[in-house]
């Protein structure tokens, strides 16, 4: 894909990964749409991008991703907006064990809700012109974590689901690839979340071994995985692909 004038709609884009991620396609020079629940920075990034880019170029919507009529208003606003939707990047997330249903909310069920919103706009065999979706999943889509149960299910039915998806399109010439992104630990607010008992409830005892983890393999910063989700973006021959990136090896692909 290229992504010069390519209209990318990115969720939790305010802050954090998301907002890198819009970073890098605005330098590429493509159109993007910052879509978060946080008001207060979602204005901020966009007054940076502004400034960076040009007014045009970006476009923030205060948004609740487990909203239904929210998301059906963001997707037909950025159609009207910049004229077509290329790129959806399901990235908004959190981690809390007390509020487990709403992580679950949160980091799947709205996923699929906004995958699937993206497929009426852009399916080839019903009328659109194909595009991709990059859903963020995390090395927590691969191994168990004491300390976050709830979330490691998320990450990993974010797997299945996309890895499902990208069969279908495969198979349904929907001409939309479907690919998922796994951080390993990045230095952004999320990681805070370990700190608190209220984020962790009971399994805020093992809170620890995940202190621990971090030393052991590092932190990444937001611009190391925006190369990586660039890289999904533009290479055309990945479809239902599962990219990996960790401070030991770099961007990598799980072998299936
Ligand atoms: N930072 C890491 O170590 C790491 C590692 C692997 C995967 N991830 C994943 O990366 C993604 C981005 O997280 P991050 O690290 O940038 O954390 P972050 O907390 O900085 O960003 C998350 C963003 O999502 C937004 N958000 C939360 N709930 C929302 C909702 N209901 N509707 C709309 N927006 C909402 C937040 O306002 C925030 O801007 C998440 O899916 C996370 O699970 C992060």
């Amino acid at each position: 894909m290229i992504l010069k004038n390519c209209v990318a709609l990115i969720t939790g884009a305010s802050q954090g990964l998301g907002k890198a991620f819009a970073e890098a396609l605005l330098k590429k020079e493509a159109k993007v749409v910052i879509c978060d629940i946080n008001r207060a920075q979602g204005a901020v990034a966009k007054a940076e991008f502004d400034q960076r880019y040009g007014p045009d170029r970006s476009m923030f919507m205060a948004c609740d991703v487990t909203s239904l009529p929210q998301m059906k208003d963001v997707f037909c606003e950025t159609v009207q907006t910049f004229g077509r939707l290329d790129v959806l990047c399901n990235n908004a997330g959190i981690n809390n064990e007390s509020s487990w249903e709403k992580t679950i909310s949160v980091n799947l069920v709205a996923l699929i809700q906004a995958s699937y919103l993206a497929l009426e706009h852009m399916r080839c065999d019903h009328g659109g012109k194909g595009g991709s979706i990059v859903n963020v999943a995390s090395m927590s889509g691969f191994i168990p974590a004491a300390h976050a149960p709830v979330y490691t299910a998320s990450k990993h039915g974010v797997l299945g689901f996309t890895r499902s998806l990208a069969e279908a399109s495969r198979l349904g010439n929907y001409g939309i690839r479907i690919n998922a992104l796994c951080p390993s630990f990045v230095n952004t607010s999320i990681l805070d979340t370990i700190n608190h008992e209220e984020n962790l409830g009971t399994f805020y005892q093992f809170k620890d071994s995940v202190k621990n983890l971090m030393n052991v393999f590092g932190v990444l910063e937001p611009s190391d995985i925006a190369e990586g989700f660039v890289q999904l973006l533009e290479d055309d021959s990945l479809n239902g692909a599962v990219m990996k990136i960790t401070t030991t090896k770099g961007v990598h692909f799980e072998k299936y």
